[in-house]
């Protein structure tokens, strides 16, 4: 058997069809099905698709809502890039549909890109990651496919060794065909998708060291390498893959809450954490990113991310690891717990009543996705306290903000909260106005027409260390950053 490290690759741009030729094993690819069409799998194959014309890709879901959204002129994400490149292959190789067993059955290769929540029943409740939407995928995969060799790829955040089990259920319910499972795991950050896709610090694909596993790997490079010099894919076998993409993740959050627990230190000691970062940071073996101090990260991914670790650490009977990890995710519950306890202290220990504008809702800038922002915690401990809330946010929609405060309407009445379309409006009569998100249009407010139409004494708390405290106070307000 020759080495297959060896082979080269023929990328002839005018080819129709790519192929990646072993004398045992290739795959012609031709068709791309992704499942899930969500905040990875539409902007992930939106790109694979533009750079690679010669493949058809489909992007299905079982969510018809969500795929009717994505054929229309309002996609479902909003992301800085990605309308122009959607408008620029979809209908000619990028395809949104809900006919998802003709999609798979089409396809040499199967993404699949759906949630992987963190579990809320049975065992690992509240800790390790549901799989139940993967196993699902791979279910009817199976049913659906009974000959020929396709590659099925974890797209999505899993924990390590899942490829084992959805090899399992393949095999126990394809009759005639063959597959390989890769792991090829996202590192997208929302907001910046398009630009993170575009020019990726890597691509990691894991997968067997068999022979047909690495003909596999070939394949999936050969897709990126249309955009991505090969120095940046990195393969690797498959539990590394899969374990890589948590531990970035844990690490990144782990960056944030080691900032946010110096932010608490600087309170109490007249030190900027701003300065102690930029200082910090300048060390070139520490590096300047991801040391932002902030009311708290948010987002999808780290929290259920890190507790999945968690999980996996105590299943593998490794407690002490567990323990560290998730220390990562008290330090943050309590920053976020600690910005809510921090405005009502400084409203005189009430915020009965008081109407609180507030700035941000979405859990990072350039995203319209809230989900475990932590403008929902804050804002829910403020409701507690019987705050009144008036609440802007540029990309994130009424309904959207009542639904993940889990707030019912009461014959048309929000109690104590009001979702408005404009920042001045929220903050018109308010005692405080908390920015939680750091939108660039907040730093372009005219704040002395906000100081002007407020409650006095008016407060700023800027979650986001965004503004410049000293001309806030400048103009009149009592105003509070993060760490300083
Ligand atoms: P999402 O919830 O936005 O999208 C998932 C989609 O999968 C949904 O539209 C859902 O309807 C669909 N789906 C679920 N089960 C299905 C099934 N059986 N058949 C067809 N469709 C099905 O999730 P997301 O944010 O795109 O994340 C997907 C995965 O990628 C997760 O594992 C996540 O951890 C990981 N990830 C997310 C990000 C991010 O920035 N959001 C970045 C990197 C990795
Ligand atoms: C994160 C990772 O950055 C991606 O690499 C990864 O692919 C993704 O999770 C995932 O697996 O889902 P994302 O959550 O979209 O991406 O956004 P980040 O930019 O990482 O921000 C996460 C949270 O941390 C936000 O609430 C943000 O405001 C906060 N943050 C970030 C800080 O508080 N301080 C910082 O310095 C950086």
């Amino acid at each position: 058997m020759r080495d297959l490290d060896s082979f080269e690759q023929n990328s002839h741009q005018d080819l129709k069809f790519l192929f990646v030729v072993d004398i045992n094993y290739f795959y012609k690819i031709m068709n791309i099905c992704c499942i899930g069409a969500g905040y990875v799998g539409g902007p992930t194959m939106a790109v694979i698709a533009k750079k690679n014309p010669s493949i058809e890709v489909t992007v299905v879901d079982i969510n018809a809502e969500r795929i009717a959204q994505w054929n229309s002129d309002v996609l479902p994400v909003f992301e800085p890039g990605l309308d122009e490149i959607v408008k620029s292959v979809r209908d000619k190789n990028l395809f949104f549909s809900t006919k998802i067993d003709e999609a798979i059955l089409k396809a040499d290769i199967i993404f699949v890109s759906v949630n992987t929540p963190t579990k809320t029943y049975g065992v690992g409740a509240g800790r390790a990651a549901d799989l139940k939407f993967v196993e699902l995928c791979a279910r009817r995969i199976a049913s659906v496919v009974d000959q020929g060799k396709k590659i099925i790829v974890e797209k999505s955040t899993i924990p390590v060794r899942t490829a084992e089990s959805i090899k399992a259920v393949l095999a126990a319910n394809s009759s005639g065909a063959e597959f390989q499972v890769l792991s090829n795991p996202e590192f997208l950050a929302e907001g910046t998708a398009i630009a993170d896709l575009e020019n990726p610090d890597r691509i990691l694909i894991g997968g067997d060291t068999t022979p047909e596993g690495k003909a596999a790997v070939e394949t999936i490079v050969s897709i990126y390498e249309k955009w991505v010099s090969r120095d940046r894919i990195l393969t690797t076998n498959l539990w590394s893959s899969e374990l890589s993409k948590l531990v970035a993740n844990a690490f990144l959050a782990q960056r944030i809450s080691s900032i946010n627990s110096i932010s608490a230190l600087c309170e109490a000691t007249e030190a900027e954490v701003d300065e102690v970062a930029l200082a910090v940071g300048r060390d070139s073996r520490i590096g300047p990113k991801f040391l932002k101090a902030s009311v708290g990260f948010g987002g999808s991914c780290f929290q259920k991310d890190l507790l999945n670790l968690v999980y996996l650490s105590e299943h593998f009977g490794l407690p002490e690891v567990a323990e560290y990890w998730d220390q990562v995710i008290k330090m943050n519950d309590w920053q976020k717990k600690r910005y809510g306890q921090k405005i009502i202290q400084s409203l005189f220990n009430t915020v009965f009543d008081k109407k609180i504008a507030i700035l941000g809702f979405a859990f990072k800038k350039d995203t319209n996705d809230t989900r475990e922002s932590a403008a929902i915690y804050i804002c829910k401990d403020l409701l507690e306290e019987q705050a009144q809330l008036s609440i802007y946010d540029p990309k994130v929609e009424g309904e959207q903000v009542i639904e993940a405060l889990g707030l019912q309407e009461d014959e048309g009445n929000l109690l104590g909260v009001s979702v408005v379309n404009d920042p001045y409006e929220a903050a018109k009569d308010a005692h405080a106005i908390a920015i939680l998100t750091e939108w660039d249009e907040f730093k372009a407010l005219d704040f002395q027409r906000l100081y002007d139409n407020m409650v006095k004494p008016a407060f700023v708390f800027d979650g986001r260390n965004l503004l410049d405290i000293n001309r806030l106070r400048k103009i009149g307000f009592e105003a509070y950053g993060i760490g300083k």
